[in-house]
């Protein structure tokens, strides 16, 4: 197994138990809501399963019997705010890092799949064209380093490979605080919004996600992997088309740059991922962010619609 490969597992076959950690996180939310029919799906919130307390991991998976078990567990947990990363890294490392250790540790022992979430953050943001699962990761800030040492825990724990690492960005949905959800309230609130034009991602839905992640399972993909939807775009055009896309005023958007901003931590300056090992494993090209974003809009309108 060499680090950023792929390889084959057995395909995850339908009515599979799958468990989810992290499960009140976007990621997890989507996850629930996407596979529910497919699998029997199970998730743990934190104040259930805490991945940082080894006492949490034995009671779910060391001490369960085997037939209880699950096939697979998916780790949606972790600390995500990058700048509460930089200023309290002991958190973020346990979080990040200690938590998929112990989750590898427990996973190889009982022969069940680990599906683990990773970052674009855990690349420099140095390089100008679409990074690749085994592009050199080199983190910039306190999220991303102990990110990518979640990875390494995992691929040391887990000889056997029977891992699945999926590495996404810039995750959007309208659940939790996210970069969508910021702007929206915003917005409402008629507050200024300033957004850099020098930060170049690419958005990526958690639904779009999580049906990414269950069609690499039923096609038994292992290793690293790289989804998100397309095309790149900067953080200000990014803000400004979802106030465009839920009809709110575009003016609000205010560009800055990078160092403009009071920001903790360090953001890469470019990290678009590149998904042909995705395509060639699924036969799928994500679609434009925007046109999960224009559903995403139908869909609160309609909420808003059965409110009033
Ligand atoms: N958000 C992004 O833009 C983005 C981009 C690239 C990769 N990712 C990766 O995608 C994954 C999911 O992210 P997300 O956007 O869904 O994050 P999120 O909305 O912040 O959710 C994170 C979840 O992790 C839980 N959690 C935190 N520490 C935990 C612990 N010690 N034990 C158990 N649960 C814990 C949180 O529980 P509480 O509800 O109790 O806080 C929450 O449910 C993460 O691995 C993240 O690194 C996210």
């Amino acid at each position: 197994m060499r680090w950023g490969d792929a390889w084959n597992g057995v395909p995850l076959a339908p009515g599979a138990r799958i468990w989810i950690v992290g499960a009140s996180g976007q990621v997890g939310q989507a996850c629930m809501r996407c596979w529910r029919d497919r699998y029997e799906v199970r998730g743990f919130v934190r104040t259930e399963w805490d991945i940082t307390r080894p006492e949490d991991v034995s009671r779910w998976i060391l001490d369960t019997s085997p037939l209880h078990r699950p096939d697979c567990i998916v780790n949606c947990a972790a600390m995500t705010r990058v700048d509460a990363c930089e200023t309290h890294p002991e958190d973020a490392e346990r979080a990040n890092a200690h938590g998929p250790g112990l989750l590898a540790y427990a996973c190889e022992r009982t022969g069940i799949l680990l599906v683990h979430l990773s970052t674009d953050y855990v690349f420099s943001g140095t390089q100008e064209t679409p990074l690749q699962e085994d592009t050199p990761p080199h983190p910039c800030n306190v999220y991303g380093r102990t990110k990518l040492e979640g990875e390494r825990r995992i691929v040391q724990q887990i000889t056997s490979g029977r891992f699945l690492i999926v590495r996404t960005s810039w995750v959007f949905s309208l659940y939790r605080a996210n970069f969508l959800t910021w702007v929206l309230e915003r917005a409402r609130a008629q507050q200024q919004i300033p957004v850099v034009t020098d930060q170049t991602g690419c958005p990526t839905a958690a639904d779009d996600l999580a049906d990414a992640i269950g069609r690499l399972l039923e096609r038994g993909a292992r290793g690293w992997i790289h989804f998100r939807n397309g095309p790149p775009c900067s953080r200000y055009d990014q803000a400004r088309t979802i106030l465009a896309t839920f009809g709110l005023p575009v003016d609000l958007c205010v560009p800055v740059t990078r160092t403009a901003l009071p920001w903790k931590a360090q953001r890469p300056r470019y990290s678009v991922l590149h998904v042909g090992r995705y395509r060639a494993i699924t036969g799928m090209t994500p679609r434009p962010w925007q046109d999960a974003l224009a559903e995403m809009a139908t869909l609160a309108g309609r909420e808003f619609e059965n409110y009033s």
